[in-house]
């Protein structure tokens, strides 16, 4: 019953192009739908086609626009919008590549979830609903992002992002309260150590102080807990994005201009989960060590250990990671794998397996909100979308609110954003 797909190109949150979708059903419905792009990529992500001529620096996403428009959309036209692994399948085929090279996933996740969203309204169903069925009532824990880092900001902060994780709260709604009030203590406290210049924020709205010290980052999160009045209710979550401070020919970890060895790493960061709050690392190290990634998480028990360019939302990786005992739980990106059946098989096969899975946002954002939805859907307990601050990212939380409104018993999954069920 698709009817109609348009694609066009619009701006993310830096400002670059990326690719929106339009998918119109006979029976009426409508599906929209804008692809974010990320800063840190993982180097085993599916390929967002960039057009690589002078406009927009490079950065245009024409050639795939143009891949929906000529090739999708003649294969798509008179499917039923329903059948969405069907639809995503025929498009992986079109482009035939193991990594959506050729079609681009940008163009490829555009139509997948605006087919999704058009199905949806189709049928009448908030999207969360039409993924996820009636089983769907888990409202996830954010992770806010309050503090940024390495490639996400103009400071000196090795790590990537530094969140908090309000499992104390009652609900989203309090729990989005909760680090908002927090955000702003954050801001005082930085301004009176640092001053005015230092409360300029990142990419994804977290405040990106002159620090390069890990443990002063902490210690301003730990104030501004307190100040706030949260200390038993909100804890923190790391990313550091290790693979964007590891240097390869070394060999080492380079972390405040010194170079560590892997087991020095590992030993920081059991030093600073002991000396804080601390329940959730991401990609503690690089992207291709799933040993050291084992490692880390037998040593370091108790802490999820959340593989995000490790396993790029790719059911391949993750079995190998599975195998060998590499983290606890996936970080799931729809754009980091290109369609939305696959990155449900992902998060299905991270559950079977005792993983936690996390779903997140790109630090290049839209208002696009599908993520809220999709969390919620797949009950996955936990989302990271940014700092509680700028349009792109509290569009995923106010549809959070939303939807918690909505849901005749949501159950906020608090302590248990591991295995909220
Ligand atoms: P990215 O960062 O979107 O720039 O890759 C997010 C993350 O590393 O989790
Ligand atoms: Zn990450």
């Amino acid at each position: 019953d698709i009817y109609d797909i348009k694609a066009r190109e619009v701006i993310d949150s830096r400002g670059n192009p990326t690719v929106e979708v339009e998918v119109l059903t006979v029976g009426g419905g409508y599906g929209r739908a804008i692809v974010p792009s990320g800063a840190s990529t993982g180097t085993h992500e599916a390929v967002e086609l960039r057009d690589k001529e002078p406009r927009f620096g490079g950065k245009g996403v024409l050639l795939a626009v143009d891949n929906v428009n000529s090739i999708i959309k003649p294969e798509l036209i008179g499917y039923d919008s329903r059948m969405q692994r069907e639809i995503d399948i025929i498009m992986r085929e079109l482009d035939n590549t193991e990594n959506k090279g050729k079609l681009g996933a940008n163009a490829i996740l555009a139509v997948s979830l605006a087919v999704a969203k058009a199905a949806a309204d189709n049928a009448s169903l908030p999207l969360y609903k039409y993924i996820g069925g009636c089983n769907s009532y888990v409202m996830p824990v954010p992770m806010m992002n309050v503090l940024n880092g390495g490639e996400h900001a103009g400071n000196e902060l090795d790590f990537q992002e530094f969140m908090i994780m309000p499992i104390g709260a009652d609900s989203v709604a309090e729990a989005i309260r909760m680090c908002s009030e927090t955000y702003h203590t954050l801001k005082n406290v930085i301004l009176n150590k640092y001053g005015k210049d230092a409360t300029n924020v990142g990419d994804e709205g977290g405040f990106a102080p002159p620090v390069n010290d890990i443990r002063e980052a902490l210690d301003l999160l730990n104030e501004a807990v307190k100040t706030a009045g949260y200390e038993d209710k909100i804890v923190f979550a790391l990313d550091s994005a290790a693979s964007e401070f590891y240097d390869k020919e070394k060999g080492k970890y380079i972390v405040k201009g010194k170079a560590m060895t892997t087991d020095e790493l590992i030993s920081l960061y059991k030093e600073i989960v002991n000396e804080y709050p601390i329940v959730s690392l991401e990609d503690p190290l690089h992207e291709e060590d799933f040993k050291g990634f084992a490692t880390i998480t037998k040593e370091l028990k108790g802490i999820q250990m959340v593989g995000d360019d490790i396993f790029v939302t790719n059911t391949e990786r993750l079995k190998k990671g599975i195998e060998v005992g590499a983290g606890n739980a996936l970080l799931l990106k729809v754009n980091q794998i290109g369609t939305l059946s696959e990155s449900i098989d992902a998060a299905n096969l991270a559950f079977r397996n005792g993983y936690g899975v996390v779903v997140s946002h790109r630090s290049g954002e839209t208002e696009d909100t599908t993520i809220a939805d999709l969390a919620v859907a797949l009950n996955t307990g936990q989302i990271k979308t940014g700092a509680p601050a700028r349009g792109e990212r509290t569009s995923k939380y106010n549809q959070l609110m939303r939807i918690e409104e909505e849901l005749g018993y949501p159950k906020y999954a608090g302590k248990n954003f591991r295995c909220p069920f």
